[in-house]
């Protein structure tokens, strides 16, 4: 059931979305569910030839549906020409994704500051540089934009061994809400999706080293007992981004098996207990209620 998608064919006809980071991973997988549904698509990367591979599996899809566009969020340069190359190209975006990212685990103190620049640079400052050129072209020519921030669990929670990259998503999670509230005046919408672990090649490749898999169990901290499906969060990314969500901006929807409240609450390793336990238990609760 989750690996089908959720929208009714047509959904993106006449809609441009240009994705950061959407030459791999969960970008490419959003972008190919949005081709599916009629969009036209704008990708952008550092390496022009993985994206130029993904745009011609996305045109095969779908006839002169995607074109690829090299550059570094990091760079201003690179950025307003990504921008101005796919407006002229499509004649409109209407949809920006930022989703492109940097990430490693490091304890902190091996951290150098170029290390945590890289990380602020690409995650926060490049999503902020997109949201920045774009908006203002929008507002500029009354288009009613739509953002889609791509963010993490530990946002919300913060976490050791990835400081930099906490931080970033921090501040684009901030920025989410910031700019909802700012700019729907101008009707520019702007929510996030904040997703527990998808495995990708990019983020497996930096989070979780050959041989973790021996110590580390990481489905074994997801209540629902398994990963993400790819389709599973380019539903929820394609709804975010359609006229379907017109009412919702400012939001930042977890979808993660329940992975982060798990964690977080005080109480639920009472799973360990075996459920034979819980009437020996209940009754020495309810004996100190005697008055
Ligand atoms: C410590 C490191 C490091 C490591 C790089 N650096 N790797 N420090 N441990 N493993 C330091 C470098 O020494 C340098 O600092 C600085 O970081 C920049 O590194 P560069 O090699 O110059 O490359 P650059 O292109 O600037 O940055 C690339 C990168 C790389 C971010 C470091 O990982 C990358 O290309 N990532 C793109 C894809 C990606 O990360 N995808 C995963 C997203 S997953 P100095 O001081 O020496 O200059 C994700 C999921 C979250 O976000 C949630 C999962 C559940
Ligand atoms: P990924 O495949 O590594 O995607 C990251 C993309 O960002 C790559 O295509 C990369 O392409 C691009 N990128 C990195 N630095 C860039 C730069 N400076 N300029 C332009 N593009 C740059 O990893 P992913 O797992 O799909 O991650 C996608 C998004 O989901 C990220 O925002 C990540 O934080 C988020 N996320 C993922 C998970 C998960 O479990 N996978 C969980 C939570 C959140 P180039 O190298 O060609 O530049």
């Amino acid at each position: 059931m989750y690996n089908k998608g959720m929208l009714p064919e047509g959904t993106f006809n006449n809609k441009v979305v240009l994705i950061t980071g959407g030459g791999t991973g969960l970008g490419k997988s959003i972008g190919e569910y949005l081709v599916k549904l009629g969009a036209k698509i704008i990708i952008t990367s550092r390496r022009q030839n993985v994206i130029d591979e993904t745009a011609e599996e996305f045109n095969k899809i779908s006839k002169n549906s995607t074109i690829a566009i090299a550059g570094d969020v990091r760079n201003h340069e690179d950025v307003k020409n990504v921008i101005e190359t796919g407006f002229k190209h499509f004649k409109s975006i209407d949809c920006l994704i930022n989703n492109a990212a940097g990430n490693f685990i490091s304890p902190t103190e091996r951290l150098t500051p170029g290390a945590f620049d890289a990380i602020i640079d690409i995650v926060l400052k490049g999503s902020t540089y997109y949201t920045l050129l774009l908006g203002k072209k929008w507002i500029k020519n009354k288009i009613p934009g739509t953002i889609l921030n791509i963010t993490t669990t530990y946002a919300f929670t913060g976490s050791g061994y990835v400081i930099p990259s906490a931080c970033a998503k921090g501040g684009l999670s901030s920025m989410t809400r910031s700019i909802a509230a700012e700019w729907a005046k101008y009707k520019i919408r702007c929510n996030a999706i904040a997703p527990g672990p998808f495995p990708t090649k990019g983020a497996w490749d930096r989070l979780v080293p050959p041989g973790f898999s021996k110590f580390i169990n990481m489905t074994k901290r997801i209540p629902l007992k398994r990963m993400g499906e790819h389709q599973e969060l380019s539903n929820l990314a394609a709804y975010l981004l359609s006229d379907y969500s017109s009412y919702m901006t400012g939001e930042i929807v977890t979808l993660d098996g329940g992975e982060w409240t798990y964690n977080a609450g005080q109480f639920s390793f009472l799973d360990k207990i075996p459920k034979a336990m819980w009437s020996l238990i209940e009754k020495t609760i309810r004996k100190k209620n005697k008055k």
